[in-house]
């Protein structure tokens, strides 16, 4: 597959959820076809339509679960993809603690399933959404790729799993064209807010439990913990714009173009910022006043953690180009986008 060769056809499972609907207005407006392939276990059936208002035609969305392997060979042949973005997976570290075997079977057994479909469909060329989740507790900052992995949860293990079958993958057969992406905490939403983070039931995740507060839907934010080794106490993170992590997706497509093998790529902003920078900028963006209270440290969190992104500033020619006051108005209009539209509809 030649991506410099633009309009290639890619197929994102898992995309009709956050990240992957923002790749694919990315995707698109770079000149390529997109496909949806999404059993809509954590998204909502409308999302192809707000896609075709952002970009002129909505996409086309496959219904189906990428444990089906007949029915992505199939797809891979209808639209004669040349790609696959895979998105698609369960993704909440405390539910995979309790619920290991659904995080396995869907992460673990849906990632062997595509990788056969691909094979017998004679597409080789995959960019895999891992997670920073695989490098474990830090052991220096900021974490570059060559970071000793060792994931802590079952959720971190499966994406570990993943990463380390396509690693013999493309160790087995030189014409596979493997990125693994490790996001950082990616958070914000599409400018025109017709797509963004919309979690079921109270977020566990620190941005849309914010939003929620900036809109009444929730009465304060409990900040875990205020005693960290960080320079105002709380948590600090590296959180990146989902579209700056988008056009990542892109240009590792642009780079598989050129290289084969199995790549691992950190894509964050380079930076932390904590818990409590996170708030003031949201308050910045927003006009709004986010009351919080300091609570006890949430079991499992770890002081600190950032990327070193050289690598793909280097390899990949991208790095992050929005900030916190943009991730943070960039939510704070989806999410009145949203209220909006929810009161319209009742
Ligand atoms: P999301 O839940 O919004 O999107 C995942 C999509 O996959 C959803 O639309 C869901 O319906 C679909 N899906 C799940 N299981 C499926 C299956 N078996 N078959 C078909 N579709 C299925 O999550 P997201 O935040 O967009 O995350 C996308 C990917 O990025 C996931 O693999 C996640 O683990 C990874 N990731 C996310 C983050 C984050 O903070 N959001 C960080 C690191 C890595
Ligand atoms: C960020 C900071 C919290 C909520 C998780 C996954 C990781 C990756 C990204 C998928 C921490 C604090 C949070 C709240 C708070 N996902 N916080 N009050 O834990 O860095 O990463 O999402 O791969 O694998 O673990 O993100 O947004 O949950 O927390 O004070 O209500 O905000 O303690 O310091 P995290 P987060």
């Amino acid at each position: 597959m030649q991506c410099k060769r633009w309009n290639v056809n890619i197929l994102l499972t898992g995309g009709n959820g956050y990240i992957g609907s923002h790749a694919a207005v990315a995707l698109s407006q770079a000149g390529h076809e997109v496909v949806l392939f999404d059993n809509l276990c954590n998204s909502r059936a409308d999302v192809p339509g707000r896609l075709g208002r952002i970009f002129g035609r909505a996409p086309s969305l496959v219904r189906g679960d990428v444990r089906d392997t007949d029915l992505l060979r199939k797809t891979l042949c209808q639209y004669r993809v040349d790609a696959v973005l895979h998105f698609a997976g369960l993704k909440a570290v405390g539910e995979s603690v309790g619920m290991p075997l659904a995080y396995y079977d869907n992460n673990v057994s849906g990632a062997l399933s595509l990788l056969r479909a691909m094979q017998q469909g004679g597409v080789r060329t995959l960019v895999f959404s891992s997670s920073a989740t695989v490098y474990g507790e830090p052991r220096y900052l900021p974490m570059d790729e060559q970071h000793p992995t060792g994931a802590t949860n079952p959720y971190g293990r499966s994406k570990l799993h993943v990463e380390e079958v396509l690693a013999d993958l493309a160790a087995s057969d030189a014409d596979w064209r493997i990125a693994c992406l490790r996001y950082f905490n990616p958070v914000g939403a599409h400018e025109s807010s017709m797509i963004g983070e919309d979690p079921n039931g109270t977020p566990n995740n620190l941005m849309p439990f914010i939003s929620q507060v900036a809109v009444g839907r929730r009465s304060q934010l409990r900040v875990f913990g205020g005693d960290y080794d960080t320079h105002d106490g709380t948590g600090v993170r590296d959180f990146i714009h989902v579209m700056d992590l988008a056009e990542g997706h892109l240009a590792a497509l642009e780079f598989l173009g050129t290289n084969s093998g199995w790549h691992a790529f950190n894509l964050g902003a380079g930076r932390g910022s904590s818990v409590l920078e996170l708030v003031r900028a949201f308050e910045q963006a927003s006009g709004r006043k986010i009351p919080y209270v300091i609570v006890d440290r949430r079991p499992g969190d770890v002081a600190s953690t950032y990327a070193k992104v050289d690598k793909a500033r280097q390899m990949l020619g991208w790095q992050a180009r929005r900030g916190l006051v943009d991730m943070c108005s960039s939510v704070w209009r989806w999410q009145q986008n949203e209220v909006e539209h929810k009161k319209e509809s009742i």
